[in-house]
């Protein structure tokens, strides 16, 4: 099948379905008029007509590659255009873009994922990959956190989650209510007790800056090596190639050397978190 080489040409994407989330994230089912391969953890820049581009993390099973599903939560003008997108209508799409996760470094350790708030977009979508290769790990931990029960990205499934016997789960929310079953109180609080051994494990931490930045600070105290933490850093981004600087953070670039980081890599760059 043709592919496209030029990067900056987006390809023709129809919308299938817009699923609404939470008040603020809308998922949106897109079927590009070529299929589609990504590794889990690599981004694809979404053209609204009219509106612009933004970047954003598949959230879907990285093998269906005929259709790419993207959770977007709406903060400013393009995300405001996606979420009035309604089923039948076009975008642009490019990529996928960047450095995924490196899931053979992950054979046969213990892995901890870490995930809050948007960040269990970009998670979902390592999930599935980690579910169908179910076995590779040692073995396998998710800690997921969000603001309240409301905001609660994909609740419902990951809440299913609960009864797979190849995963241990735990999760928790700032504040919670009557609905609640589960914990209360930050992510960093669901961290201790880990059962695996935090100096040979490996973590991934993907979330809002600010707890992305308390939870590697608590993987470090606890034993992680910053060599085996991984995070997904969002940066501001434009061409998404690596061409125009937009998203240099230290010597790298997130669109091209990330968004996947190894910890120790960037962990000296000042304002990291900003
Ligand atoms: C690699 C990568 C993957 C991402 N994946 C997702 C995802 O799966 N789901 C999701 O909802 N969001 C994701 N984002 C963030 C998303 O790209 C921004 O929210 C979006 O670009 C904002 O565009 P806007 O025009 O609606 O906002 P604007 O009107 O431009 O700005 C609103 C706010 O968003 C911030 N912002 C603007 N542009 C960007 C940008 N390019 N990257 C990060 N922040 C920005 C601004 O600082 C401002 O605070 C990702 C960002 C990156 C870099
Ligand atoms: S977005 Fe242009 S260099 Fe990264």
């Amino acid at each position: 099948m043709y592919r496209s080489t030029n990067p900056y040409r987006p390809i023709r994407t129809e919308v299938l379905e817009v699923l609404v989330e939470t008040p603020t994230i809308k998922t949106l089912r897109l079927k590009p008029a070529e299929p589609i391969a990504f590794e889990t953890g690599q981004f694809i820049e979404l053209t609204v007509p009219g509106a612009g581009e933004a970047p954003f993390t598949p959230s879907s099973q990285p093998a269906e590659q005929e259709i790419m599903e993207v959770s977007v939560m709406r903060v400013g003008r393009v995300t405001e255009r996606i979420h009035r997108l309604r089923q039948g209508d076009e975008v642009g799409l490019r990529g996928p873009f960047g450095q995924g996760y490196p899931l053979a470094d992950f054979r046969d350790q213990e892995l901890l994922v870490v995930g809050g708030g948007c960040g269990f977009a970009p998670l979902r979508s390592l999930m599935y990959e980690l579910f169908r290769r179910s076995g590779e790990f040692k073995k396998l931990l998710f800690r997921g956190g969000c603001k309240n029960p409301q905001d609660f990205l994909y609740r419902r499934e990951i809440e299913g989650w609960a009864d797979r016997g190849d995963l241990d789960m735990v999760l928790t929310v700032d504040q919670g209510n009557g609905d609640w079953k589960g914990r209360v109180g930050m992510v960093t609080t669901i961290l201790d007790n880990l059962a695996m051994e935090p100096a040979r494990g490996i973590a991934v931490v993907c979330g809002p800056p600010v707890m992305m930045k308390y939870a590697t600070r608590k993987l470090l105290e606890l034993g992680f090596q910053a060599e085996r933490i991984y995070l997904s850093m969002e940066k501001n981004m434009s061409c998404g190639i690596g061409k125009c600087g937009h998203c240099r953070i230290g010597t790298y670039y997130a669109c091209k050397d990330g968004p996947v980081f190894r910890y120790d890599r960037i962990s000296g760059v000042p304002n990291l978190w900003d």
